[in-house]
C-alpha cells in the first residue's frame, strides 16, 4: 500500500473557524464536581476551580465550551445556580439521576472559562421551560444594566455583560429519552418563537438548533426538514451530535467510522441546503457539530450505579489506542468540512467521555487519555486554511463503506507560514506516504511526530503512552516523504 495526498494552496476547502476545535462541559458526573471544581483539592485556586485541570485544558486550546448540557440542560433551571452559594437549592437532575448540589453555576462557569481562554457555548432549557427562561437568561448574560435581570447579574458580582454570542437551542429534541423531549414539528416552533425573544434582548447572539441526535435515531432527516422549516431565517447553525462504538471489537469496520461520520456530514449539509433551495434563500445554514467522539467502554458500569448521589462516576470511558485513531480520523473528516463546519465539540473534556481525567486524590492528580493526543495537535496546529486533499490510495471493504487505508489532510496557516499534515494508517503495514504540495514553497520539517506502536487495546492510566518523533521525513522541491507506522496516527509540520 502506498498513500500520496496532493494539496494545491490554491485549491481551498474553506477558512478554518477556529472554533471547530470546541469541548463541551456538561452537569453530568465528575465533569464539573472534581473536575472543574473541588474546593479541598490541593491544587484549588481561589475559586475553588482545580489549576492541575485549567492547566490540563489550557494544553488543548480549546476556544468554545458548550454548557451545561446535554440531556441535564433540558431539566436545568439556570437561577438556581445564581446567587450566594449557601443558598442555592440542591436539586434532582432527572438526565442523570444524580444530586445536583448547584454549588457551580454561570457566574462560576463564566470565570473558569476566562481561566481557560474560551468563549461559552450557553446552552438553554426547552425541555421543561422555554421562551420566557430563555429571554431571562439572556437579558442576565448581555444586558448592560438597568433592568431586572441585568441588574441582578450586577448585584451578584459581574458589573459588565457577559456578551454571549454562541446559544444552543435546546438539546436533542429528537430523543425520547430527553426530559421534555418533542415532535420536530413542535421544537421547530418553539425554536422560532424562543429563537425570535433572544434576539430581541440581544441581535448579535448565534443561535444553534438541535439536529439529530445520532444520524441512526428514526426521525433523521425529516426532523432536520421540519425543524428547518419551522425556523430557518431564526437560526444561524444546525447541531449534528455523534458517538461510536467498537461492543463488535472489530477494527477495521471501528475505523471505518469516519465515513459514515462524513456521510452524516454531507446529508446534514444537503438538506440545509434543499430547504433553503426550497425557501428560494440566499441563507446559509452551518453546522455545529458541538458533540462527536468514541462512547461505549463504560456503559456496562454505568448501568450498575446507585442513583441520586453527587458527583457520580459516569460514562468514565477509558480510552484506547484503537480509539485515539478514530478520533484523529474524525477529526481529518471534521476539517475536510470546514467550509460548513464552523463549530465542533469534542464530547466531553472532562472526566465524562473525556481526554482529560482526574483522581480526587494522589498522583497523578490529572492524566491523558490516549484520545488526548490527536485532539491537541489538531486543535493547536489545524488552523488557518483547509486544503483540498487530492488522495491515491487504496481501499478495504468495511460492512458498508469503502474505507481508504489512509486518511489524511492538509493545512496551510498564513500566520506561521506552516503546512501541517494530519494523517491516519489504518492499515497493520507501514505505508510510504507522500505529500505533494502545490504554490507554495517549503524546505524544512519544522515537527513531524507518531503516536504508534501500541497494543489497539491499551489505555493509558499509567501515563506510558505519548507522542514521538517521526524520524527520517525528507522534503525536497514540493514534495515530502514520510514512512507511516502500521496502526498510526501522525503529524508533519513543514515550512
Ligand atoms: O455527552 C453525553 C450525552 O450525550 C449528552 O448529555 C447528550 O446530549 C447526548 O446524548
Amino acid at each position: 500500500i502506498k498513500s500520496t495526498l496532493s494539496v494545491d494552496l490554491n485549491n481551498q476547502i474553506s477558512k478554518i473557524d477556529p472554533r471547530i476545535w470546541g469541548s463541551f462541559t456538561e452537569h453530568l458526573g465528575r465533569c464539573v464536581y472534581e473536575g472543574i471544581y473541588q474546593p479541598d483539592h490541593p491544587t484549588a485556586d481561589e475559586d475553588g476551580f482545580r489549576k492541575d485541570v485549567i492547566d490540563a485544558v489550557k494544553k488543548l486550546k480549546v476556544p468554545l465550551i458548550r454548557y451545561p448540557g446535554g440531556n441535564f440542560v433540558s431539566g436545568y433551571n439556570w437561577e438556581d445556580g445564581i446567587g450566594p452559594k449557601d443558598q442555592r437549592p440542591k436539586r434532582l437532575d432527572l438526565a442523570w439521576r444524580s444530586l445536583e448540589t448547584n454549588q457551580f453555576g454561570l457566574h462560576e462557569f463564566m470565570k473558569w472559562c476566562a481561566k481557560v481562554d474560551a468563549k461559552p457555548d450557553m446552552a438553554v432549557n426547552l425541555g421543561t421551560r422555554g421562551v420566557d427562561e430563555a429571554r431571562n437568561l439572556v437579558e442576565y448574560c448581555n444586558f448592560p444594566k438597568g433592568t431586572y435581570w441585568s441588574d441582578l447579574r450586577r448585584k451578584n458580582g459581574a458589573e459588565k455583560p457577559f456578551n454571549i454570542k454562541v446559544w444552543s437551542v435546546g438539546n436533542e429534541m429528537d430523543g425520547d429519552w430527553q426530559v421534555g423531549h418533542k415532535t420536530a414539528h413542535e421544537y421547530g416552533c418553539l425554536v422560532h418563537e424562543t429563537a425570535k425573544a433572544m434576539r430581541l434582548v440581544d441581535p448579535s447572539v448565534e443561535l444553534v438548533a438541535c439536529g439529530s441526535s445520532n444520524h441512526q435515531n428514526a426521525t433523521f432527516g425529516s426532523w432536520e426538514e421540519t425543524v428547518l422549516d419551522n425556523a430557518f431565517d431564526d437560526v444561524d447553525y444546525l447541531s449534528l451530535h455523534q458517538y461510536y462504538d467498537n461492543f463488535d471489537d472489530n477494527l477495521s469496520e471501528f475505523l471505518g467510522k469516519s465515513v459514515d461520520f462524513d456521510r452524516f456530514i454531507t446529508g446534514v449539509v444537503a438538506i440545509c441546503d434543499s430547504v433553503a433551495a426550497r425557501k428560494r434563500s440566499t441563507k446559509q445554514i452551518n453546522l455545529a457539530f458541538d458533540e462527536w467522539n468514541v462512547w461505549y467502554h463504560s456503559m456496562g458500569d454505568d448501568k450498575k450505579q446507585k442513583p441520586w448521589t453527587q458527583a457520580p462516576h459516569l460514562l468514565e470511558d477509558h480510552y484506547n489506542f484503537e480509539d485515539a485513531l478514530l478520533v484523529g480520523s474524525l477529526a481529518i473528516t471534521l476539517l475536510k468540512h470546514a467550509d460548513r463546519v464552523k463549530i465542533g465539540c469534542l464530547a466531553q473534556l472532562i472526566n465524562v467521555i473525556a481526554p482529560i481525567m482526574t483522581n480526587t486524590t494522589g498522583d497523578p492528580s490529572v492524566w491523558y487519555q490516549t484520545i488526548f493526543y490527536p485532539f491537541m495537535q489538531v486543535s493547536n496546529f489545524g488552523q488557518g486554511i483547509a486544503l483540498k486533499p487530492d488522495t491515491d490510495v487504496p481501499t478495504y471493504k468495511a460492512k458498508d463503506y469503502e474505507v481508504p487505508y489512509t486518511d489524511s489532510i492538509a493545512t496551510y496557516n498564513p500566520e506561521t507560514h506552516e503546512t501541517v499534515v494530519f494523517i491516519v494508517n489504518k492499515s497493520t503495514n507501514k505505508v510510504p506516504f507522500t505529500l505533494n504540495l502545490s504554490n507554495a514553497k517549503f524546505d524544512h520539517v519544522v515537527d513531524a511526530t507518531q503516536f504508534a506502536g501500541y497494543d489497539i487495546h491499551q489505555t493509558n492510566e499509567d501515563q506510558s503512552m505519548g507522542l514521538e518523533p517521526l524520524k527520517r521525513v525528507t522534503v525536497e522541491e514540493n514534495q515530502a516523504k514520510a514512512e507511516l507506522a502500521p496502526l498510526s496516527w501522525n503529524m508533519i509540520r513543514i515550512s
